[in-house]
């Protein structure tokens, strides 16, 4: 936090012993909030067994775009977390390597390892299991098949020296699973950090009035339910659209996954870290402003209208969970312009 913040925020709280909202004094929002959710854990499950090689090894597979067939894609082209970036590309859904686009929204590679399950039906239940479909994705990267990977990046001898150095021992390291554990474990470092946990750790100040309202908000319209623990998400699934149907009903989520009626529709809750930065919105990317998705969250699954005000604080509360050093790209169009598309 800069000295301007800090100057802000004591003046916000100075400003605030004389506004009615009681709901909105720091100490009891606190304690109300951390019922239901909680500061991001230091480390991420897993991690404690991931070294250094293999970290310094999955960063550069993230990056590399040997993994597409024709040498355009990289992990990174549809999450960019490089350049203060979201972990994602702010497109609605995701030009692959040919051009083609899936039917869902990219979701953020940052803080992902926390999930109970990846993707937007939890159908990889990890990250490494999850590391091993895009590459193989014909519209995605479009690589044939592993061989194909395993030749090229042994035909590299910096691969084989690294693949060597991160699975130290091992007769032939340079293998399919080992570069999904290296790509997992990369990611098991990508945690962000941001002022709604400063605000939970104990700081007052952290947050503003007006992003200390929308808090309040948060958890009394009824959002928690569905968006909490560390992640305000990211640990269940849930139908969209439970009072009122989705507008889309094109794609329809878990069900294809565990073949079960009741999971018809049903999506994992996304988590709320960074939503600021990941836009659009929902997992066919339809919304492209978050006022607008956290109306029809309201309207959708709580059956409740929110009025102006209620979305302003919500959304303002929700910008207080970016990650300190990142920010959104201007506009959607400006953020697709570093995805490194062709
Ligand atoms: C062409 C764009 C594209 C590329 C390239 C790509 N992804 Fe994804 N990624 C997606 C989309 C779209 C989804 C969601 C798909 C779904 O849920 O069915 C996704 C989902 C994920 C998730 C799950 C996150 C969550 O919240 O559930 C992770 C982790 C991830 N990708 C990592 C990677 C890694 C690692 C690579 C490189 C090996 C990669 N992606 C390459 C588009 C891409
Ligand atoms: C009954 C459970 C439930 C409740 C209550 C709920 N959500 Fe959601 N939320 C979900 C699910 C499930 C999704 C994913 C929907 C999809 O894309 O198919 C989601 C998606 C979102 C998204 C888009 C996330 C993304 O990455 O695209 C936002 C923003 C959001 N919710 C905010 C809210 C807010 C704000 C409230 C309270 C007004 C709320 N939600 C209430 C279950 C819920």
């Amino acid at each position: 936090m800069n000295t301007r913040q800090l100057i802000l925020g004591a003046t916000v709280l100075l400003a605030s012993g004389t506004l009615s909202l009681r709901a909105a004094e720091p100490a009891e929002l606190r304690k109300k909030a951390l019922e239901v959710v909680a500061p991001i854990p230091e480390r991420m499950p897993g991690a404690e067994k991931d070294t250094p090689a293999q970290i310094a090894l999955g960063k550069r597979l993230f990056f590399e775009k040997k993994l597409s067939q024709n040498g355009t894609q990289s992990c990174n082209s549809c999450h960019a977390v490089d350049k203060g970036r979201g972990g994602v590309d702010n497109q609605p859904t995701s030009p692959g390597a040919f051009g083609k686009r899936g039917g869902r929204n990219s979701p953020t590679v940052l803080n992902a390892g926390f999930h109970t399950a990846q993707f937007w039906d939890g159908r990889a239940e990890d990250l490494a299991a999850q590391a091993k479909g895009p590459i193989l994705n014909p519209i995605e990267m479009a690589m044939p098949d592993q061989n194909e990977v395993l030749a090229r990046l042994g035909a590299d001898k910096r691969y084989v020296r690294d693949f060597a150095k991160a699975f130290p021992g091992e007769a032939k390291p340079v293998t399919y699973d080992n570069l999904a554990k290296a790509i997992a474990a990369f990611e098991r470092t990508l945690i962000t950090r941001d002022r709604f946990d400063d605000f939970l750790k104990g700081q007052d100040v952290a947050l503003t009035e007006l992003e200390r309202k929308g808090l309040h908000e948060f958890l009394s319209v009824g959002c928690t339910t569905c968006h909490n623990g560390p992640l305000v998400g990211g640990n269940g699934f849930r139908k969209i659209g439970i009072l009122e149907p989705y507008s889309n009903a094109t794609d329809k989520g878990r069900i294809e996954v565990t073949k079960d009626e009741a999971d018809e529709f049903v999506f994992k809750v996304p988590s709320l870290r960074n939503i600021a930065l990941t836009g659009p919105y929902f997992h066919d990317g339809k919304h492209a402003e978050l006022a607008s998705a956290v109306r029809e969250m309201a309207q959708l699954q709580l059956g409740q209208k929110l009025s102006d005000d209620q979305v302003k604080v919500i959304v303002a509360f929700l910008n207080a969970m970016s990650d300190k050093g990142r920010k959104a790209p201007k506009t959607a169009s400006s953020g697709a312009a570093g995805a490194g598309q062709p």
